[in-house]
């Protein structure tokens, strides 16, 4: 008989730690995370301290959520982004409160996604290799730009579809979900993810809006950079700007200080 004050069935606990029942098997078969058995009918039981022991090592999911690097602008920092693509950088990097002046994408369907999505937003639809960036000489703090990547999205194909786990960080999505050798499949159901599915893993927005055919779309998504990776790097650009700022602004007033020190003497 279970004694135990508070016990919690391997269902609840798992939802009391917003992970799946599979991870807590996992946990327990490789002894992260003990259950403990029911004497008659063998299930898995978790108790009060199970609870403590994942409070202890933050092993709540909402808990890791909150952890970022968020830091305040000290003042607007521009930038100009290049390869845009339908706009995960961008967007990361706007949430982190830096605010783009030109952004620069050559193919259609992306730049449609971007306007419709933030038509105050100045695109350039061009191929870069065209451009002269020089009138911005001087009026930007800092360049972004995801160039294309593929032979990295493409290193470590198996030549199998790969379940994704609902707990584990995903794999690295590729331009197409349901192509032979690069398929990432549902971690439930026998299939490829939907669109919106796809653009959830990647941390977009529902509000976002893919623009083109879905082969064009899933393209998109899988050659973003994930929005919340983004704005987390967003913030780290931040805090050195903000301290790049606060370095020069000290250093003019020490040396307003040292003029005056020196004109002072020489009267
Ligand atoms: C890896 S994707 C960028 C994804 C984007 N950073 C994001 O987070 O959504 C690279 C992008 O570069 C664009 N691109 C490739 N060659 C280009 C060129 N010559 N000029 C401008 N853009 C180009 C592609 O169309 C593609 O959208």
């Amino acid at each position: 008989m279970i004694t135990e004050k508070e016990v919690y069935t391997l269902n609840q606990f798992a939802a009391l730690l917003s992970v799946s029942k599979e991870t807590l098997r996992r946990w327990d078969n490789s002894g992260k995370l003990k259950a403990k058995r029911n004497k008659i009918n063998g299930y898995r039981y978790y108790t009060e301290e199970h609870l403590e022991v994942c409070q202890q090592l933050e092993m709540f999911i909402p808990s890791i959520k909150e952890n970022t690097n968020y830091t305040k602008p000290l003042k607007t920092y521009k930038s100009i982004e290049l390869f845009t693509g339908a706009g995960g950088l961008a967007l990361g990097f706007e949430q982190a409160g830096i605010k783009h002046i030109l952004l620069n994408e050559i193919d259609k369907w992306a730049c449609e996604t971007l306007r419709q999505n933030r038509p105050d937003w100045k695109i350039l639809q061009d191929d870069i290799r065209d451009l002269d960036f020089s009138s911005y000489k001087d009026s930007i703090d800092v360049l972004t730009g995801g160039f294309p990547c593929q032979a990295f999205s493409y290193a470590g194909k198996t030549g199998m579809a790969r379940r994704i786990s609902w707990d584990e960080p995903s794999l690295t999505l590729t331009c197409a979900p349901a192509q032979k050798q690069t398929e990432r499949c549902h971690p439930d159901e026998t299939r490829p993810f939907k669109v919106r599915e796809y653009a959830r893993i990647q941390t977009f927005p529902d509000e976002w809006i893919f623009s083109g055919s879905i082969s064009q779309q899933y393209k998109q998504i899988g050659n973003a950079v994930p929005v919340n990776f983004a704005k987390e790097i967003g913030y780290s650009v931040v805090d050195f700007l903000n301290r790049y700022y606060e370095d020069k602004e000290s250093q003019k007033l020490t040396n307003r200080l040292k003029v005056s020190y020196k004109e002072a003497v020489n009267q």
